[in-house]
């Protein structure tokens, strides 16, 4: 398979409720390989650009005024088909409606307050990681465990 890069995002609810460590562990468990990560006081300009797809949808402006609201966890996750399996670990838009063992199935109640955010698919992956990262703050590297996780 060819290794793909995901953003994920941990909204202000998961940093002010302190899921950080439980949320980045799902996915080092699972075996993806962190490439970037930082705390971000976002930006209006980005917050709308980054939710730019749903501009015309009446909950744009509260969803935008949450993301700005706090801090937030960026990161950028690399691995075999790591886009749509991140969308998985992370599960349905809904909290009520995701599958327990999900992070919104497992932490959330309520869709404006759903904790995380996964890039949609691969293309729209490419274009948030370069919203929010600079090449220079993403490391290319091979963890020493790599050949216990990928054959
Ligand atoms: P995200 O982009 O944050 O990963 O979420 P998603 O793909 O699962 O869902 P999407 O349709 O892209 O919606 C983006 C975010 O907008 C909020 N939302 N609120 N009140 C509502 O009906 C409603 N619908 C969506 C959610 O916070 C959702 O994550
Ligand atoms: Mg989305």
């Amino acid at each position: 398979m060819v290794l793909e890069r995901t953003f994920i995002a941990i909204k202000p609810d998961g940093v002010q409720r302190g899921l950080v460590g439980e949320i980045i562990c799902r996915f080092e468990s699972k075996g993806f390989t962190l490439v970037g990560l930082k705390l971000v006081q976002v930006s209006r300009e980005l917050a709308e650009q980054h939710y730019g797809v749903h501009r015309e949808r009446p909950f744009f402006s509260g969803l935008v005024e949450f993301i700005i609201s706090a801090p937030l966890v960026a990161m950028v996750w690399e691995g075999d088909g790591v886009v749509a399996s991140a969308r998985k670990i992370i599960g349905a838009t809904n909290p009520l409606t995701a599958e327990p063992g999900t992070i919104r199935g497992d932490f959330g109640v309520n869709i404006g307050r759903n904790l995380i955010h996964g890039s949609d698919a691969i293309e729209t992956a490419n274009s948030e990681i370069a919203l929010w990262f600079l090449d220079e703050e993403l490391v290319s590297w091979q963890p020493s465990l790599s050949g216990w996780i990928r054959e």
